[in-house]
């Protein structure tokens, strides 16, 4: 990739885990009365087609990774846990009781901070006490993030006999050198015997989180990284660009300085090897920063374009509503988001008054709806059309006319009603979603809010 493209769409720009993306919300329609009939509509058409999706935030880490944009308080307490899921089902409660009949749940993600900080017998008590008022989904898909430091066989065991069977494990460089500067020590083997032991115990898909962009990161530690990667064949992969949002984190991210991260040519480098590697291996793009290998479900579903985005990522199905349970956890009943306070003192408090957590949300307008489609297209199947008028919008025409610089830079293809991401075009797909966002167009952010797109 040449310097010149790089230089010219480098800039900073969402990931679109949502549309209208967070910042961008308008909050001052939003009320917790009208979210619960968001929640009660979807719940009516979700439940009696392919049910709901929960996604649960379990919040704690042991040790502090200075490179993390999640969501997270460091502890070594463990007495932490025990309220903190006596909370998430309470919360749980408060949903249900909303709800005319017991829900289906057809998708549960469990993410963090460190699922696996929790012992296997709390997330037991968690995960059978959401089936108190529920019933599991004949075809569930059940998935959690598990760090190789920390993951027992117990945990694998234990999850799996609750029916999960996806687990992904945090990686993101063998390098010494790097895991230091991140303030993260996990040796190659640590990774090899929690893959081997899912392998074992029956789970079907395993992946891997790998970065690259991290501070010191050299070409040779990527492709070494790579390398001890396809050794262990996982089903699935991350290759994360490294979002550096020190803004965001307070001093979470200020473990090295900024001239330790590779320069932007370098970083795309790193990408553009790491890639050639991964396809060398059998691995398929099959969405922005993510792989899998030909026998994942991942890539039949976006071989079928079925492949759906949501805040937990990339998914395999797409239910109506989401709930997201924990602190800072985002819902979507697909007309309107909410999301969760963020601290656990907040959670709390609000829960102790038999109050949803929510605090703020957006209902989306008929025009968001049809930009948050194309703009799923794009990012799940790399296309998207508008031969259907359901798919029209005023601004469609300006929007493709902003597109023939990208066209000219043979990014993408336009047609008469389709638009095609070319192999080139696929690490600006961040970009080109950005033509679309009309929210962002109409407010360009005055402070720093998104993370570089290349
Ligand atoms: C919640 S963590 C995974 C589970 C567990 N806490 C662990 O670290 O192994 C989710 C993933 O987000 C990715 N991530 C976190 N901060 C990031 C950042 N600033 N840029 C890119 N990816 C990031 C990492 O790859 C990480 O494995
Ligand atoms: S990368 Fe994982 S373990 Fe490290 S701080 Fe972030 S959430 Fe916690």
């Amino acid at each position: 990739m040449s310097v010149s493209l790089i230089q010219k769409y480098n800039v900073a720009g969402p990931r679109y885990t949502s549309y209208p993306t967070v910042p961008y919300w308008d909050e001052s329609e939003f009320t917790i009365s009208s979210w619960k009939i968001h929640v009660q509509n979807s719940f009516n058409n979700s439940n009696k087609k392919e049910g709901i999706s929960l996604y649960i935030h379990l919040p704690f880490c042991e040790s502090m990774c200075t490179f993390c944009g999640c969501n997270k308080r460091i502890t070594k307490r463990h007495d932490v846990e025990n309220p903190y899921i006596t909370a998430v089902l309470k919360e749980w409660n408060l949903y249900c009781d909303l709800l005319v009949k017991q829900p289906i749940i057809k998708e549960i993600h469990l993410g963090g901070g460190t699922p696996t900080f929790f012992s296997p017998e709390n997330l037991e008590r968690l995960i059978e006490g959401l089936f108190e008022r529920a019933i599991k989904a004949n075809e569930h898909e059940f998935s959690f993030e598990g760090h190789p430091n920390n993951t027992t066989r117990s945990h694998l065991q234990k999850l799996h006999d609750l029916g999960f069977r996806r687990v992904s494990f945090g990686v993101q460089d063998y390098a010494p050198k790097v895991q230091e500067a991140i303030h993260r020590i996990q040796p190659f083997h640590n990774v090899a015997k929690v893959t081997f032991w899912a392998r074992e115990i029956g789970y079907t898909s395993v992946s891997h989180d790998l970065i690259y962009g991290l501070p010191f990161q050299t070409l040779d530690d990527v492709i070494d990284t790579i390398d001890k990667t396809n050794s262990l064949q996982p089903d699935r992969l991350a290759f994360y660009s490294y979002a550096h949002v020190p803004w965001l984190k307070g001093n979470g991210q200020r473990g090295f300085k900024e001239v330790d991260l590779p320069r932007d040519d370098v970083k795309r480098t790193l990408y553009e090897e790491g890639k050639k590697r991964l396809a060398q291996n059998g691995y398929h793009e099959i969405g922005m920063d993510h792989f899998a290998l030909e026998s994942d479900s991942m890539f039949q579903s976006f071989k079928e374009g079925t492949l759906h985005r949501n805040f937990m990522g990339y998914t395999s199905s797409k239910t109506e509503l989401m709930i997201g349970l924990g602190v800072s956890s985002i819902s979507d009943s697909w007309t309107c988001f909410a999301q969760n306070v963020k601290t656990i003192e907040e959670y709390y408090e609000r829960l102790k008054v038999n109050e949803l957590p929510v605090f703020r949300g957006h209902e989306l307008t008929p025009e968001d709806i049809i930009i948050r489609q194309h703009i799923l297209n794009l990012m799940c199947q790399f296309q998207t059309t508008w031969n259907d008028t359901a798919m029209r919008f005023v601004e469609l025409p300006d929007v493709i006319l902003q597109l023939k610089e990208m066209e000219n830079d043979k990014l993408l293809i336009i047609s008469k009603h389709s638009l095609t991401v070319t192999e080139k075009g696929k690490p600006f797909v961040r970009n080109i979603c950005m033509a679309f966002d009309l929210r962002l167009k109409r407010k360009v952010p005055h402070t720093e809010l998104f993370s570089m797109t290349i």
